[in-house]
């Protein structure tokens, strides 16, 4: 398998990395992404001057504490997003916000990648509450450093606005010149709502502390298999206020967890009469 490429790569290297992956970060990679974790790993052999990937692979799990294994990690997850993706889930939290009476408004966004979604949460917020600092708080994780880098700068190419109105580009971004020709910034009032932190959804323990209005977790849950995704959820329920709202990715489903959740339309989800009995105990 790929002996004619730069590096030797088996069907042995490649369930190596499919075990490694999954224990550590809960994702599962198919057949189909054989060649994938080649060319995204290729370039840490390159980096780190292996000529084999069983090399490369033998050390790392030699070195479970080594830094390296945040660039492993960091290389195999996928990281698409957008701007106000599945764009019916922020009109849905508009509402929420409006009708509902905490403040502050607590949102997690548990799979943040690059940053489009939260900050798409923190224009959302500015709108609903028609306030330059709406009384919201976004916490926004996710697993990859790289992208978590590229979330708190805010930075995006100005093609990643395409989508958006004309307000809402004046509003809320401002364009950069000179060297930031063809870049945009989001603007501090947005940057203001958003706290950024690295969370492992599948730690046994979450660095988070009080509950949540709102807890998007989307478009990641299709990685996990069904035993991670109801652990998971087991735990993000203890999070969820008993009026809360759990947003789920356009794929994702719950049916398999109905005891506990029940389906709010769209994607999105509440917490059954008995998950509330068990989760939202003090
Ligand atoms: C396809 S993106 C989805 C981004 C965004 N939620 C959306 O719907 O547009 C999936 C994200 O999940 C993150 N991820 C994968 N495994 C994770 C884990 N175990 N814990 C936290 N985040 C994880 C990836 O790094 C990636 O940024």
């Amino acid at each position: 398998m790929q002996n004619d490429h730069e590096f030797n790569y088996t069907k042995a290297d490649f369930a190596k990395v499919v075990d490694l992956i999954y224990r550590r970060a809960g994702i599962r990679l198919n057949e189909s992404k054989q060649q994938m974790v080649y060319s995204r790993l290729a370039r840490r052999l390159r980096a780190l001057q292996y000529d084999t990937f069983s090399g490369y692979l033998r050390w790392l799990e030699q070195n479970p504490d080594s830094e390296e294994w945040q660039q492993f990690i960091n290389a195999l997850t996928t990281n698409l997003t957008s701007f106000f993706r599945e764009s019916h889930h922020f009109d849905l939290l508009a509402e929420q916000m409006q009708r509902s009476a905490s403040h502050p408004f607590r949102i997690w966004c548990a799979a943040s990648s690059t940053g489009e979604e939260p900050y798409s949460l923190a224009m959302t917020a500015i709108e609903a509450f028609n306030l330059a600092k709406p009384p919201v708080e976004i916490i926004a994780s996710d697993l990859d450093t790289n992208v978590l880098r590229t979330a708190a700068q805010g930075i995006y190419s100005i093609d990643k606005l395409e989508k958006l109105s004309l307000e809402r580009k004046r509003n809320f971004f401002l364009k950069g010149n000179k060297n930031n020709a063809g870049k945009v910034m989001a603007k501090k009032a947005l940057r203001d709502l958003l706290e950024f932190q690295q969370i492992n959804l599948l730690d046994d323990r979450w660095p988070l502390s009080g509950k949540f209005d709102a807890v998007f977790c989307r478009n990641v849950m299709i990685y996990f298999d069904q035993a991670t995704q109801k652990i998971i959820l087991e735990k993000i329920g203890r999070l969820l206020k008993e009026d809360g709202l759990l947003y789920v990715g356009h794929s994702e489903n719950l049916h398999f967890m109905s005891d506990y959740y029940r389906s709010f339309g769209k994607t999105t989800y509440q917490l059954s009469d008995k998950a509330k009995a068990i989760w939202s105990k003090p």
